[in-house]
């Protein structure tokens, strides 16, 4: 059966844009992007998805007073769209233990370092750049894992490293880790995931190789 994937967004939507243009060439083997649900109202991610004619809706998190309402707001929305994936591709809000503990294995989320570097509450979007060139790190890069409720604490899924230059500002560290890293190896962990190739044991995963 091929896999319902819904992405969850906030912002421009850059690795949603890498997911879309990996499907639209047959690299999602098995799964099929079916919603895309934004926390922001306007943000510039619905309308790349709707370009493609993909379902798009905002669920505002303002619109709601905490995270365990919203959360569960969202858990409905997700089973109403039958999400066998829910992929977090810049999606800058946490999520309750009543929709994590519902899809355990089965969400997962791109960071822009290296985890277990630069990652937990705060470290989201240029902070982490910014916080990776204050400590003077020379590799930095990009992790897939799964969601638990530990902010960016769940299995490891890939990672790919990035080089740090001399003279790297936050924004021109960010865009060379997202086409570097985050725009390879989002789709590739979407596409393992679909084709049923990651295992998970504890708290690591093991890729089936072909
Ligand atoms: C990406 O770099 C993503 O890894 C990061 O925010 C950016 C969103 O860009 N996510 C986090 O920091 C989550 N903790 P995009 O909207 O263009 O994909």
């Amino acid at each position: 059966m091929i896999k319902n994937i819904v992405v969850l967004v906030s912002g421009g939507g850059t690795n949603l844009q890498a997911l879309i243009d990996a499907q639209e060439r047959g690299e999602i083997k098995n799964g099929k992007i079916t919603c895309v649900i934004s926390s922001k109202d306007g943000a510039y991610a619905l309308e790349r998805a709707k370009k493609h004619n993909i379902k798009a809706m905002a669920i505002p998190r303002k619109d709601y007073p905490d995270v365990v309402s919203y959360s569960k707001k969202l858990l409905e929305v997700l089973k109403e769209e039958n999400a066998d994936l829910i992929v977090y591709a810049g999606f800058m809000t946490i999520l309750d233990k009543v929709l994590t503990d519902e899809y355990v294995n089965k969400m997962m989320n791109v960071h822009p370092a290296l985890i277990p570097s630069f990652c937990g509450k705060g470290y989201y979007g240029l902070h982490v750049h910014e916080e990776a060139l204050k400590k003077g790190v020379k590799v930095t890069g990009a992790t897939v894992h799964f969601v638990n409720d530990i902010c960016d604490g769940g299995p490891i899924i890939l990672q790919k490293a990035v080089e740090i230059k001399n003279g790297d500002t936050p924004e021109i560290l960010q865009k060379r880790v997202m086409e570097q890293a985050e725009w390879i190896i989002l789709p590739k962990a979407v596409s393992l995931f679909c084709e049923d190739k990651i295992k998970v044991l504890d708290d690591n995963t093991t890729v089936i190789a072909d």
